[in-house]
């Protein structure tokens, strides 16, 4: 069998475009001033760093001032939660759901030992949340909801408007984790009631270790850490000027006639999908229509996703394993049990994610094979029974 490059694995991170690169190497060569000197290499700096925040801005339907630049999802996430809890100054209650990425979810964790309560909102089959259920956790002294745009493992879209509406409607501040969403999907931030967005680069084919947070204008936050002045001081340090202006590249390049581009990934994703649930005893995991237009998850019963994962891998295809055992450990991925998937059917998960690199001819070639890999692995499987003809 022929074997070539096939890489579906853009959720974890995505390829620099060449456009990118040339217009970051410039600020490396040549533009290398601190933007906060005074002399004329640092102004020339400023101006450049203060056009990339305009156009971000503007892409996402936001106000320059409003956005701040970080090292990427998890900086963003750690300054909109812990700096709002730092703000508030006493303890209070905070609304997340219980599949958030461990960048919220370990965040909030890391507050509740200091004595902030949480609720940690339970989601369908599909993994949505119910709105219903974020306006009954609501307490007198809940200070901010954290809810994902669209989730990492399973690409279901959260109904973040509603959410967004209902934390304004009590006076609470929202904050959404859009790392996912952000170069995938059309977004207008001046149509969501939202006080805090996080982004990351790397997600939309630009350089990693550098995202932004939105924060809405009159939105009062602390930092997480003190230094110098930079970023409102809500993010002090030197900026990642290179990194700062690649973002602003990707950002403008992906969101050029976005809705045509997820327009083709979405009818990638269903072609695979609907490929893929010809195997026999392969289940969807996530929203059937309300997902990323680039997320496929299934899970094939009957065989440990690691072994897939493997076997794709000696065939030239980067996935990755829904059951994600992090840090060692056995236990399936926390999102996996919270759509309700059992253990086994859980470890049998695969992450196909779809960026803007991946053809017709990739969904092909990951169609011919794999049905040849699940095959094989369930013939050495202990609980795999094979239909009688
Ligand atoms: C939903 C979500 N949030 C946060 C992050 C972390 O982003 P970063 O890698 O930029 O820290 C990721 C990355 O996988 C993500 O998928």
């Amino acid at each position: 069998m022929k074997s070539r490059q096939v890489y579906m694995d853009h959720g974890a991170t995505t390829p620099v475009r060449e456009e990118v690169l040339e217009a970051m190497l410039p600020f490396y060569r040549e533009h290398y001033g601190n933007p906060s000197s005074l002399h004329a290499q640092g102004r020339a700096v400023r101006r450049e760093l203060e056009t990339a925040r305009e156009k971000i801005a503007e892409i996402l339907g936001a106000e320059a001032k409003e956005i701040i630049f970080t090292s990427g999802g998890t900086e963003s996430n750690n300054i909109a939660l812990r700096g709002t809890a730092k703000k508030k100054g006493t303890k209070g209650h905070i609304i997340t759901s219980s599949i958030e990425h461990h960048a919220v979810l370990d965040v909030c964790r890391d507050l509740e030992k200091e004595g902030h309560p949480v609720t940690y909102l339970p989601v369908d089959k599909y993994g949505r949340v119910d709105p219903q259920t974020v306006k009954e956790a609501i307490q007198p002294d809940t200070f901010i909801i954290s809810i994902m745009a669209a989730n990492n493992e399973i690409g279901t879209l959260q109904p973040i408007k509603e959410i967004g509406s209902i934390a304004a409607e009590h006076k609470i501040l929202f904050h959404t984790d859009a790392v996912q969403v952000v170069g995938q999907l059309p977004l207008d931030l001046s149509k969501i009631k939202v006080d805090f967005l996080s982004l990351s680069a790397h997600k939309f084919n630009g350089p990693k270790g550098v995202g932004a947070l939105y924060v809405r204008k009159g939105v009062r936050i602390n930092p997480i850490y003190i230094g110098g002045g930079q970023e409102r001081k809500i993010r002090p340090g030197t900026e990642n000027v290179p990194g700062i202006i690649g973002m602003s590249r990707a950002l403008e390049l992906t969101s050029t006639g976005m809705e045509e581009k997820s327009e083709k990934l979405s009818q990638l994703r269903d072609r695979l999908i609907s490929g893929l649930l010809k195997i026999d005893e392969v289940i969807l995991n996530g929203h059937p229509e309300e997902r990323l237009p680039g997320n496929v998850n299934v899970s094939f019963e009957h065989i440990e996703g690691e072994s897939i994962l493997l076997s794709l891998d000696l065939q030239g295809v980067a996935a990755s394993s829904g059951s994600a055992c992090s840090s060692g450990s056995l236990d399936p991925s926390h999102v996996l049990s919270a759509i309700g998937l059992d253990h086994h059917t859980a470890h049998g998960s695969i992450r196909f994610s779809l960026g803007y690199g991946n053809s017709n001819n990739d969904i092909d070639y990951v169609l011919e094979i794999i049905p040849l890999i699940v095959d094989k692995l369930r013939r050495i499987s202990p609980t795999y029974k094979p239909k009688a003809i």
